[in-house]
């Protein structure tokens, strides 16, 4: 028997390999689909592969009569409607664990860049303008960053800050003031995170409790001049409330990978200097996209092989 898998977002070639080599495997590359097109496609495969592009919504999921796994190449599913999947008896995958230090890196370089304004002297540098005086920074030395979600990548940035001399300030709602002692940070509410920290660093999943969570509220128990960080997910930060925060000299600076809507290319926030931005590149190293291409295709053929997923 053949299972056939659709591959709906670009993944790398090594996870192409892992499905080429399966006897069983047949696989379709469409990308870039428009959701019709996809919605017409889908009736013919059992299997889908995404990243976050694609959103696998409940209409899309209704069209999908004979499919049986989506696999996610990351780790955000927050683009799959799991309830639709889960009524359909459809298993979702994905691959929580690929792109964890990928993403930890570019956190740090968003802190080091926006700590010391690198992209916004680049830029002018690249625009014939030395300017030595606006550009001063500030030292990441001896100041707070306040991390909210301390799963595997909070703990990773957590980890590297502390080899920056930072102090850490940790909130989660598994993190308990003993675990927190033998790491060597410290444990606060979300609210003590907001009023201490000197930099702010966001690892939660988006889910409806983490919706804003920083919002207008949020920013107005922050210290002045504090620094915002999202290499998260889009929506965790209420952006038009960023927005005022910086305009109002609140917030000193923001680095953000993630959006609410992306792509992100027309918003207010990036014509602010004070912000710096990337496009969604958290998990996009050779090695992050290896690993998770790798692990969602074996968990997908595991699956059809009859053996237990592993979300590895
Ligand atoms: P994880 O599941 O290991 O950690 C998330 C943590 O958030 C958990 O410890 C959980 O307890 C905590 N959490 C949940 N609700 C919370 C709340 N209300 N307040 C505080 N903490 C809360 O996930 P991870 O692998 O560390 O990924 C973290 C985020 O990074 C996810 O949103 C993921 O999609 C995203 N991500 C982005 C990129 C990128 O390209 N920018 C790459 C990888 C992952
Ligand atoms: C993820 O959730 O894994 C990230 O957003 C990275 C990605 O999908 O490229």
């Amino acid at each position: 028997m053949t299972f056939k898998i659709l591959i709906a977002d670009p993944i790398s070639e090594e996870g192409l390999h892992v499905l080429r080599t399966t006897p069983t495997i047949h696989f379709e590359v469409a990308t870039d689909l428009t959701p019709d097109v996809l919605g017409e496609q889908i009736v013919d495969f059992d299997a889908l592969l995404v990243r976050s592009q694609t959103q696998v919504t409940r209409e899309l999921i209704s069209k999908a009569a004979n499919l049986k796994i989506i696999g996610r190449a990351g780790v955000g599913v927050d683009n799959i409607d799991l309830d639709a999947a889960t009524e359909h008896g459809i298993i979702v995958v994905n691959a929580p664990n690929g792109n964890t230090n990928s993403a930890a890196e570019h956190t740090m370089a968003m802190i080091m860049a926006l700590s010391r304004k690198i992209p916004q002297a680049y830029y002018a540098l690249k625009n014939h303008q030395w300017d030595r005086k606006k550009y001063v920074g500030v030292e990441l030395k001896n100041k707070t960053l306040g991390v909210i979600g301390l799963g595997r990548i909070g703990t990773e940035v957590a980890s590297r800050a502390k080899g920056q001399r930072m102090n850490i300030m940790a909130y989660d709602p598994f993190l308990t003031e003993e675990k927190a002692d033998k790491m060597g940070i410290r444990y606060g509410s979300v609210q003590d995170v907001l009023k201490e920290a000197d930099f702010i660093t966001v690892h939660t999943p988006l889910l409806k409790e983490t919706k804003h969570l920083i919002n207008a509220e949020a920013f107005e128990l922050m210290k002045p001049g504090v620094q915002i960080i999202n290499c998260a997910r889009g929506g965790i930060i209420d952006e038009e409330a960023l927005y005022e925060a910086i305009v109002s000299k609140k917030v000193a600076g923001a680095a953000m990978d993630v959006f609410e809507e992306e792509p992100f290319l027309d918003h207010k926030l990036l014509t602010l200097p004070e912000v710096i931005a990337t496009p969604h590149l958290g998990g996009s190293t050779i090695e992050a996209q290896e690993s998770v291409a790798v692990d969602v295709s074996e968990d997908v053929i595991r699956f059809f092989s009859g053996d237990l997923v592993r979300n590895p």
